[in-house]
């Protein structure tokens, strides 16, 4: 069966975070994967500047050592989904043992309480990125539209519903951006960045993952990755915009879709707006995150 024809898979509850098979089918292996002490994760709610930030680190750990990577190999096979088990497609977690390059860079969605112990136990360094809530919920919904392999969107409104009850794959946004920020107030090897920043100065924070990182990357290579990683070099880059793949609709949206910061604001109406504003108010009352978007 062609992955288009796949029926969209139902969401359940799993050690209470909502998921699909799809990310738990090899849950033992991911939980007892074998992290290495240099290995880098990029973590993040599923649409928040995943494969931006993973291909800045990518960029920024090979671009000069291994060129021909730039032309050859797919983001997506340079830098293994944890967690992911596609149809006709290696394990994530075999991806990552069989990856060649040193360090790894591998990518999760994983809810903090997820994360495999070994990445602890070795002291991995550690970026998250975050977006703010409703540009992040915008970006998910045309996501699952054109995603086969996600559950069925529904209408806007009933996405938007299901995403304030949290019944969202890998959980409520609140829960995964708050744990993850808690965890970093303990946890010292991790860079929590935000998806508004990168749109605001992608050079800023290009030197402050090298920083984080101890890398002595030169000014001239930091200006040609930040060249590289703008939202259109990216967008007409094919080893970074999957414009055709068994299980996406490209009829219905786009990979790199927009790329913007507000977007939201072309989809929620104003008593939407209302709610969500009063529904995040409470969500978000006991945390210190802060995000630099006015709601
Ligand atoms: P939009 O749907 O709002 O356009 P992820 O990689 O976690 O799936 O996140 C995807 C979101 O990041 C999409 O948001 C995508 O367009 C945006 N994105 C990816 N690369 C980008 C870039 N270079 N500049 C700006 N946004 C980017």
């Amino acid at each position: 069966m062609h992955q288009m024809d796949l029926p969209r898979p139902e969401i359940f509850d799993f050690h209470g975070v909502s998921m699909t098979h799809y990310f738990t089918d090899n849950w033992e292996n991911v939980q007892n994967f074998k992290a290495r002490p240099d290995d880098i994760v990029i973590a993040t709610y599923p649409k928040a500047g995943t494969t931006w930030v993973a291909y800045i680190l990518d960029l920024l750990y090979f671009r000069q050592t291994m060129p021909e990577r730039e032309s050859t190999i797919p983001i997506y096979d340079r830098i293994p989904f944890l967690e992911m088990v596609m149809p006709h497609y290696p394990l994530g977690t075999e991806m990552a043992n069989t990856l060649s390059t040193s360090p790894r860079i591998i990518k999760t969605h994983l809810p903090v309480q997820f994360i495999p112990k070994s990445f602890w136990e070795q002291n991995c360094k550690i970026v998250y990125c975050a977006r703010n809530a409703k540009d992040n919920v915008v970006s998910y919904f045309h996501f699952d539209r054109m995603e086969k392999l996600q559950p069925e969107p529904g209408d806007w409104t009933s996405f938007l519903q299901r995403f304030k009850e949290g019944k969202m794959v890998f959980g409520p946004w609140y829960d995964h951006v708050c744990g993850w920020w808690e965890k970093k107030q303990t946890y010292s090897k991790m860079h929590y960045m935000f998806f508004e920043d990168l749109v605001a100065d992608t050079g800023r924070e290009i030197k402050r993952l090298c920083s984080f990182l101890g890398l002595s990357t030169s000014d001239e290579e930091k200006e040609k990755i930040r060249g590289a990683v703008q939202f259109d070099v990216m967008k007409a880059n094919p080893m970074t915009n999957l414009t055709e793949d068994g299980s996406l609709d490209f009829s219905v949206s786009q990979f790199l879709r927009k790329g913007k910061v507000g977007d939201w604001k072309n989809h929620f109406t104003v008593a939407q707006n209302e709610q969500f504003d009063e529904h995040y108010k409470q969500k978000m009352k006991s945390t210190s995150l802060q995000f630099r978007t006015v709601l």
